[in-house]
Order: structure tokens, then sequence, then C-alpha cells
């Protein structure tokens, strides 16, 4: 594992800042009206915004067709580094047509707002149910993350990009820590192994569980919750944000714990979006990334362990992020604890674990999920989420 002066070095070597000067963003904002403009969607904002801070490093921009083919392909991108999911600027024939490659183009928010600047290189065409194949391993449009590429248009903008300001998070200004800041308290901290946590769920018991094996083993806990967009259905990230202030006050070791907001859009790609998270994790600056059950998975569509083993695919030191892999924990009655079967001789009816669409149904009948799938501080909190949003 190579690392740096400020600990494990990013992916590619050096962190990536696409946020421009005054002086750069001066020059923009004069040339703003001239510019041909392109509305971002909120998966694109997002990735604008993981470029500019270094969370996508070493990419500079929406990848061009060399990257994208080999991407899609081979989980490379050209240069032959790792890279599991496609970043890409898609628009429809009608929004391409006019902008000609070697020109700028003004990258709007979907609030309007002038954010961002593409210097395009390449405009090209791509084959969705090739991308759905191989990225999503399936081309069933009902798959949330196949179906944002088949509803996308059909052609690729490509070239290097730049943020004009880097604004805080409107809800969550105090959790937004960006590369750069996440590695300098890693440093300050004193923390040379540094675990990642992914999710985009409300935090119940086999969460806690998987982080605290974990923090066992390693100096502290890089807490990633996803707050980017998510299908319609998952918990709002507000409402998970508070699940987590409250469980770490009332659970958790204050001092071995950082919280911080992942601003990416979730892909539901399960085993290549599980690549790409611990890819981001790492240029946060984790040396270490928990992958659980059916990571980023959604429905049937992936094997329980597929997101581990696609970590197998490479040479050991490719990733340089070690993967900290995780058997299906339940809340075990026979031993009166959390557990998996690594650990309990439990049968099948000894074990409580409730999926997410359960717990979802409960709480809208007005039930709490039990303190053995849920810390009761949680499960109230859920709850009156929930019964806000009735009320609304
Ligand atoms: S995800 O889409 O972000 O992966 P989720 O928030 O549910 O969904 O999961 C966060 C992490 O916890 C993932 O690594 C996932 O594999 C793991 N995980 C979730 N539930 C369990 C469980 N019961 N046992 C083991 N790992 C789990």
């Amino acid at each position: 594992m190579s690392h740096h002066s400020d600990g494990i070095a990013p992916h590619g070597g050096q962190l990536i800042n696409r946020i421009v000067t005054p002086e750069q963003k001066q020059t923009f904002l004069d040339k703003a009206e001239l510019l041909p403009r392109v509305q971002l969607d909120e998966r694109a904002t997002s990735d604008l915004e993981l470029i500019a801070i270094g969370g996508f490093s070493p990419l500079t921009g929406f990848m061009e067709q060399a990257d994208y083919i080999n991407v899609v392909e081979n989980m490379r991108l050209a240069n032959g580094l790792p890279w599991s999911i496609p970043v890409t600027l898609s628009v429809t024939e009608a929004v391409a047509e006019p902008l000609k490659e070697g020109s700028l183009v003004r990258l709007d928010n979907p609030q309007g707002q002038f954010i961002g600047v593409l210097e395009l290189t390449q405009k090209y065409q791509y084959d969705k149910a090739h991308e759905a194949i191989n990225v999503y391993r399936t081309d069933d449009e009902k798959h949330p993350g196949v179906k944002v590429v088949y509803n996308q248009g059909p052609v690729n903008l490509a070239g290097p990009v730049w943020l004009l300001q880097r604004q805080s998070h409107p809800l969550f200004p105090q959790y937004q820590i960006d590369p750069a800041a996440s590695r300098a308290m890693f440093k300050e901290k004193g923390w040379k192994t540094i675990v990642g946590f992914q999710t985009r769920n409300p935090i119940h018991r086999a969460h806690e569980y998987i982080q605290k094996c974990a923090m066992e083993t390693v100096d502290g806990l890089f807490l990633h919750p996803l707050v980017g967009a998510t299908k319609e259905d998952d918990i709002a990230a507000d409402v998970r944000m508070r699940c987590y202030e409250i469980i770490l006050e009332h659970y958790y070791p204050q001092d071995r714990v950082i919280l911080a907001i992942n601003p990416a859009a979730m892909r539901y790609a399960g085993p290549r979006e599980a690549i790409f998270h611990a890819l981001l994790r790492k240029n946060y600056g984790c040396t270490h990334f928990i992958v659980g059950r059916d990571h980023a998975g959604v429905g049937d569509y992936y094997g329980t362990y597929d997101a581990q083993h696609i970590f197998d695919e490479f040479e050991p030191g490719e990733l340089g992020i070690t993967p900290m892999k995780f058997e299906h924990a339940f809340y075990c009655t026979r031993t009166q604890g959390m557990a998996t079967t690594k650990t309990s001789p439990s049968s099948p009816a000894e074990r409580i674990h409730l999926s997410g669409t359960k717990v979802r149904e409960m709480l809208r009948r007005g039930e709490l999920p039990p303190p053995e799938f849920s810390r009761p501080e949680v499960a109230a909190e859920l709850a009156r989420a929930m019964r806000v949003l009735v009320e609304a």
C-alpha cells in the first residue's frame, strides 16, 4: 500500500482539485452569457462536485470514449488504473448538436444556477444496453440504476471540468468534509488506519455491529452516508443523518468516529459500485472499507456476497484500499447479541433480521422496529419522521 506524507495516496497518486481560483472564476463569470449552456441533472451535479473536490481522483472531468469503454468492459481507465463506474454527462442529440468540440460549455445545476464549466474535448454515442449489462449485470429497465441510463440522452459530453465555487451543503454544512479536509483530520488525530463506511439506509444494529467489529482493529471510523440522489422509496437523507447523530451520541465513543456526508448519487450497481465506493473512500483518506451483505444492491439482482468477490478480480495493492468483508449480521437469541454464522451456532429461527422494506412497512403501520433490530432512540426518530410524512 503506497503512503503519502498525508496518509494513504489518493487513487492515481494525486488529489485532484478542480475548484477555480477567484481570478478564473471572474473570467468564467464574464463569459457566462456567451457560453452555450447545458443543464445538469442531480446525478451529474453530484459528479461535478465529486470531481472538483477530488473524491473521484484521478478524474478531472467527464469521461472520454477511451476511458468510458475500458471502464464499461474492463473496469479500468484507458491507462489501466482500476475504475468501475462510468462518470459521464449524457445529453440529448438536440443539446449536443450545436456544441463544438474544443469549446467551453457552461454547466447549470437543476435549479438553473451557473455552477461549472466543461471544456468539451469530445462528444460520442454510446451503447446503453452494453453499459447496463456490463456495469449493472442486467438490462432490466426496472433496475433503478439501469432506468437512469435508459432515460438519459444518447450522447456523452466529455472533457475536463471546473467548479465555480464550493458551496456548503444546504442541509448538512457541518458534515461537509471534503477529501483534503478528512485527510487533514485523520492526520491531526494521529489515525494511521481508518475504515470507511458507506450507507444509504437508516442505521440499524447490524450496521453498528460490523462498524464496531472493524473499529476493534483500526484507529478510526469514517462514517460516510451517501446524501446524493437515491431511489424514491429510500429513507430521506435528513432523517438518516438525524439517526446517525442520535446513535453516535448514545452508543459510540465520540473521539473514534468522524461523521461526514458523501455527496454521490446512488447507482445501485452492487459489486461494481462497491469498488467505486471503496476508491472514493480511498480518496477521502481511508485505508480500509467495509463491504457487508449485498453492498449497494437492490432487489435480487446480485448475489449476497458478489460485492465482496469482485475485489478478488484485482491484484493485491492495485486498489490501494483494503476491503473488510462481513457476513450477514443479525441479532442472535441464543447467544443474546449480534452475530453472524461465523460466530454463532444458531439455527435460522434464532436469528432476528428485518429487511429495509419490512421496517418501512412497520413504520407505516405505526409500529416500532424491535430493539434487537434498531436502537430504541433511532426507532423513535424513524417513527417521528414517518408521522410527519403521513400528516403532511
Ligand atoms: S448500501 O446500498 O449503502 O450498501 P446499506 O446502507 O444498507 O446499503 O448498507 C451499508 C453497508 O452495510 C454495506 O456495506 C452493506 O453490505 C452492509 N450491511 C447492511 N446490512 C447488513 C447486514 N445485516 N449484515 C452485514 N452487512 C450489512
